[in-house]
């Protein structure tokens, strides 16, 4: 059955310059193209959930630019439904300010918008929340909407997907909340202040998934510990593999399948998102994943 999936999250407009090398602090290098694509880490988990097949329904604001009308046509075009999309009178929609160069990119985000997704806009959706299979949250919105959403979907029994990016130390109530936790290496760091990142998988079993970039994901089942690994690609861009994998693993979950199953196919999934320029370009269909498995 189509899983129903909610996300929390920010939509932004990427602003992209490809270049040689980034510049240095108080140095100018000519860049070779620059280009407007849609992005938010929000935004992207949605569009890829959407076309893996979830019933997805978005919970973010935008602002009454240009770029806020091109974010919901985008939503519109995958197939996301934003009946819980708010557009905010004179605001910015966010921005992502991104520099692709040597092979990897550099990132500043200007959240706009994304500051009004706020606990209370959180909770207003309560009712259309408890519906749901699975709720997926990141932390481009405010520190105090994560800490709401965590404790609602605890109450309501409904499982939370908490992916910890970008980086921001959280409290022990978010990491004991959430039934999945996803960061990166250096995410993990800043989760587990402390605590070697061995033994934080182990408390954590079946709970905190550590992704590895290009090497795949380190989980602890309860009796061992196991890296899934990914596939080998031809890398065009890895801005939004992070959440293509994220949105895979969501799917499959709320889908019903099991933990190894459901990290094979979101590996296979963000590892097609990079052959694609953008955050959201090679995010694949559900029928590029399960062909992509098959080989
Ligand atoms: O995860 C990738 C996203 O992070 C980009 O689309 C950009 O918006 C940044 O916020
Ligand atoms: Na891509």
């Amino acid at each position: 059955k189509k899983p129903k999936i909610a996300v929390i999250g920010s939509s932004s407009m990427d602003l992209v310059v490809t270049s040689k090398r980034r510049p240095l602090a108080g140095e100018t290098v000519l860049g070779e193209s620059f280009e407007m694509v849609p992005g938010g880490k929000g935004a992207n988990q949605a569009v890829a959930a959407a076309r893996l097949g979830a019933e997805v329904h978005m919970i973010g604001c935008v602002g009454d630019d240009t770029y806020g009308k091109d974010i919901l046509d985008n939503f519109k075009n995958n197939g996301v439904h934003i009946g819980y999309v708010k557009q905010i009178t004179n605001q910015s929609s966010g921005t992502a300010h991104i520099i692709l160069a040597e092979g990897d990119n550099s990132i500043v985000v200007v959240k706009g918008a994304n500051d009004f997704v706020t606990p209370e806009y959180v909770n207003q959706s309560l009712t259309l929340l408890k519906k749901f299979d699975l709720v997926m949250i990141q932390q481009e919105v405010p520190e105090e909407t994560v800490l709401e959403a965590v404790r609602l979907c605890h109450e309501i029994g409904v499982p939370l997907l908490l992916n910890p990016a970008p980086a921001r130390a959280i409290s022990n109530e978010v990491v004991d909340k959430a039934a999945y936790l996803t960061p990166n290496e250096h995410e993990a760091g800043m989760l587990f202040n402390g605590l070697e990142l061995s033994k934080a998988l182990e408390k954590y079993h079946n709970k905190l998934f550590i992704t590895e970039g290009a090497a795949g994901v380190r989980y602890h089942d309860g009796s061992g510990e196991h890296l899934v690994p990914s596939f080998p690609v031809k890398v065009v861009d890895t801005t939004g593999a992070g959440d293509t994998f994220n949105a895979a693993f969501g799917t499959a979950i709320a889908e019903g399948r099991d933990l190894k199953e459901s990290l094979r196919f979101a590996n296979r999934a963000a590892s097609m998102s990079v052959t694609g320029f953008g955050a959201q370009g090679g995010m694949p269909t559900r029928e590029e994943v399960e062909k992509g498995l098959a080989e």
